[in-house]
């Protein structure tokens, strides 16, 4: 089983997200039951919280429910448990890369890939800035869904 887990720095606006969508697409793809999916955050200001009213509200929109996740903070057991570890930004994936065991097995990698590389936090921005990370999100995962999809079928 592949085991995926997504960051950002509060755990409550970005990576929530994107565990839910991921967790959507891989269900409409018929392809959940062969992957294991958390998020985390960097920081521990959120710890134990829902996921920010925005973020729920935009998933609820498309028909995903993530209200039920609560924060936590990344910990050390997460590279071994996982096997790749996707970050929003660079910011936070330089941070999984400094905090990192040094036998750590796990890939660290930013969630998109080139040209937009980062997921813009938008915490302090308005709804447009929710609904563009939805819309950025679900096309990564459609994209990591795919991805896993071919290598499990190779
Ligand atoms: P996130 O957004 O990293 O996408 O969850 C943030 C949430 C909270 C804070 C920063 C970013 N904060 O500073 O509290």
């Amino acid at each position: 089983m592949t085991s995926i887990l997504f960051v950002c720095l509060g755990n409550i606006c970005r990576s929530p997200l994107a565990e839910g969508i991921f967790r959507n697409t891989l269900e409409e793809a018929g392809q959940v039951e062969s992957v294991r999916i958390d998020s985390a955050g960097t920081g521990a200001w959120h710890e134990g919280n829902p996921p920010d009213p925005r973020s729920i509200e935009v998933a609820a929109r498309y028909g995903i429910d993530i209200a039920g996740q609560r924060a936590r903070q990344v910990r050390q057991e997460d590279f071994s448990d996982f096997d790749l570890i996707l970050a929003m930004d660079k910011s936070n994936l330089s941070k999984l890369r400094q905090i990192a065991p040094n036998e750590t097995m796990a890939h660290l990698r930013l969630f998109l890939d080139a040209p937009e590389q980062e997921v813009p936090d938008p915490y302090y921005g308005g709804d447009q800035g929710f609904e563009a990370v939805f819309h950025m999100l679900r096309t990564a995962s459609e994209r990591l869904s795919r991805m896993l999809g071919d290598q499990q079928s190779s």
